[in-house]
């Protein structure tokens, strides 16, 4: 008879064929069923978003609590997101804010962006977030001429080859002590030695900054494993 380390194994492995999903889908669900219930707003963000017919690439609802929490952890009351989609990640995240905090999500689909105010509304967020509608580039040299920093923790989920200007445009904007969250930083393709990539050329990036601390997680999704890149933005010690 098998043991269940040896079913596990099996299992893992037979997931890198075609069954695939099924058993990180398992682990993700038994961890969103303790930790990360949809309440109903989030449920009909969802809803609102297939009925639009949007990509279903929002964060889970254990990433979503995992930057909920770590938003609380800090005491964010100023938060940055670059890629709003139809608001579901911002859900999670503005959640986590005061009652005087303020979340800004840029977005350059403006139907999108439509989408995500209204599931903002619905979820009672109307007030404490506002989505900017442009290129998140054009929407970072706005906040910076606006002054609108400095922002406690910035997250980063819009298209992957922007990522290192997002970061670049973004760090001036954040305080220390601040965080930068990067969402799909650990896809199969970062295995591939031979491939470049957007979301590749980040992580090289966070890595070598002297100015953040990091360390990037895998986090489960329903395509299977992706990561979520976390960094601390910190004062480099000077050079001896
Ligand atoms: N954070 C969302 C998912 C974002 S998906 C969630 O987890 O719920 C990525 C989003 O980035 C898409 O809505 C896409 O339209 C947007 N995007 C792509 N390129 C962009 C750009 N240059 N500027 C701003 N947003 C962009
Ligand atoms: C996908 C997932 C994401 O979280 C994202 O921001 C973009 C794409 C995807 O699964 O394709
Ligand atoms: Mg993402």
């Amino acid at each position: 008879m098998e043991t269940e380390w040896q079913l596990k194994g099996r299992c893992i492995s037979m997931s890198k064929m075609a069954g695939q999903k099924t058993v990180l889908q398992e682990y993700d669900r038994y961890i969103s069923g303790l930790f990360a219930p949809e309440d109903d707003a989030l449920r009909s963000a969802r809803e609102e978003m297939l009925r639009a017919s949007m990509p279903e690439i929002n964060v889970s609802a254990s990433e979503g609590k995992l930057l909920h929490l770590l938003a609380r952890a800090i005491g964010a009351e100023r938060i940055l997101e670059i890629g709003t989609l139809g608001g579901y990640s911002t859900i999670w995240l503005a959640r986590a804010l005061p009652p005087q905090g303020k979340l800004i999500s840029l977005e350059i689909d403006a139907r999108y962006a439509e989408i995500a105010r209204r599931n903002l509304k619905s979820a009672d967020l109307a007030k404490k977030v506002q989505v900017r509608i442009g290129p998140a580039l054009e929407s970072l040299s706005q906040l910076e001429a606006e002054n609108e920093g400095p922002f406690d923790l910035v997250f980063i989920d819009a298209d992957k080859d922007g990522y290192v200007n997002y970061l670049r445009k973004a760090m001036p904007l954040l305080r220390e002590g601040g965080l930068v969250l990067g969402d799909n930083t650990l896809p199969d393709a970062v295995l591939d030695s031979a491939a470049e990539s957007g979301t590749k050329r980040y992580n090289a990036e966070v890595s070598a900054r002297p100015d953040l601390i990091s360390i990037l997680v895998p986090v489960l999704r329903s395509r299977g494993i992706d990561g979520l890149l976390i960094s601390i933005k910190q004062t480099p010690a000077p050079k001896a």
